[in-house]
């Protein structure tokens, strides 16, 4: 599989499949855009995509900002000529028991993983129609459809990705473009690992079915296997829960 000449954009790629995605993408032939919030970090990818001979640029992005997200748009069809994947990969999860939800917390988890993905999937949506198509993958989680524990806001914005996905979707495919969804389960990246100790880990992963969590590295081969023109359009609208390695009974 080949993304030569390919523009993407990938949100949240300075860190965990974000950052395996944009790496990937980069390796596969494709210019990447880079947007987060966190610059070290995202500069860092970018230096290790330029290192391995690939195309990318960072740009400071908090997708809860919509002019945020315009610029970095608007940016990489300057530099790239268009965008032809979107890999909209940011998110965050703060646990707190459905009692103890006050609504800062309520907003904060909306805006980052609902509002961000309006924002970005508009932006690039207006810029693939008129380019004549394009592929968006935004990522949801499996508890979209579990409804997890202590993750109400959360659950409950990453079921509006995936309803939000599927109404794009079936809006937007006379314009050639197609939706897909990733939903991850439990997958080692610093958002798995924040606030637990390496025993709490070990522990979560010997309730796995296979016994450990998904490599950051494994769901990058999925979302370029989407970004693929060989990917046909029977698999558009789709969500795909890396679910091999989710808790038994999932
Ligand atoms: N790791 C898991 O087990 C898991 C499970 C289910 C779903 N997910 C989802 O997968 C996606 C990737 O998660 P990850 O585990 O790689 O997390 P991660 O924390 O390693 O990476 C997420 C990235 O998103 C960025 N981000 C956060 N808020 C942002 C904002 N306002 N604007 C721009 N960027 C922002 C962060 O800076 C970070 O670089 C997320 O959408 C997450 O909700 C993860």
């Amino acid at each position: 599989m080949s993304l030569k000449g390919k523009s993407a954009i990938v949100t949240g790629g300075a860190s965990g499949m974000g950052r395996a995605s944009a790496v990937l993408l980069a390796s596969r032939g494709a210019k990447v855009a880079i947007a987060d919030i966190q610059a070290d970090k995202g500069e860092e990818v970018v230096q290790e995509i330029k290192a391995r001979g690939g195309t990318a640029f960072f740009q400071r992005t908090d997708l809860t900002v919509r002019k945020d997200v315009k610029a970095v748009v608007d940016e990489t069809v300057k530099r790239f000529g268009g965008i032809d994947v979107l890999a909209n990969v940011a998110g965050n999860a703060f646990h707190k028991p459905f009692l103890e939800v006050d609504d800062e917390l309520w907003d904060r988890t909306i805006k980052i993983n609902l509002y961000g993905t309006f924002y970005v999937n508009q932006e690039t949506a207006k810029v693939m129609v008129t380019q004549g198509g394009g592929r968006i993958i935004n990522f949801a989680s499996t508890v979209a459809a579990t409804g997890g524990a202590d993750l109400p806001a959360y659950a409950a914005a990453k079921a509006g990705v995936v309803t939000l996905s599927k109404g794009i979707q079936n809006e937007l495919a006379k314009h050639n473009i197609m939706v897909f969804v990733v939903a991850p389960g439990a997958t080692d990246t610093p958002l798995w690992r924040r606030g637990r100790t390496e025993e709490d880990l070990a522990r979560m992963q010997r309730r796995l079915k296979f016994g450990r969590a998904v490599k950051a590295e494994e769901t990058a081969e999925l979302v370029a296997f989407l970004a693929d023109d060989t990917t046909g359009h029977m698999l558009a609208g789709q969500t795909f829960h890396t679910c091999g390695a989710s808790f038994m009974g999932f």
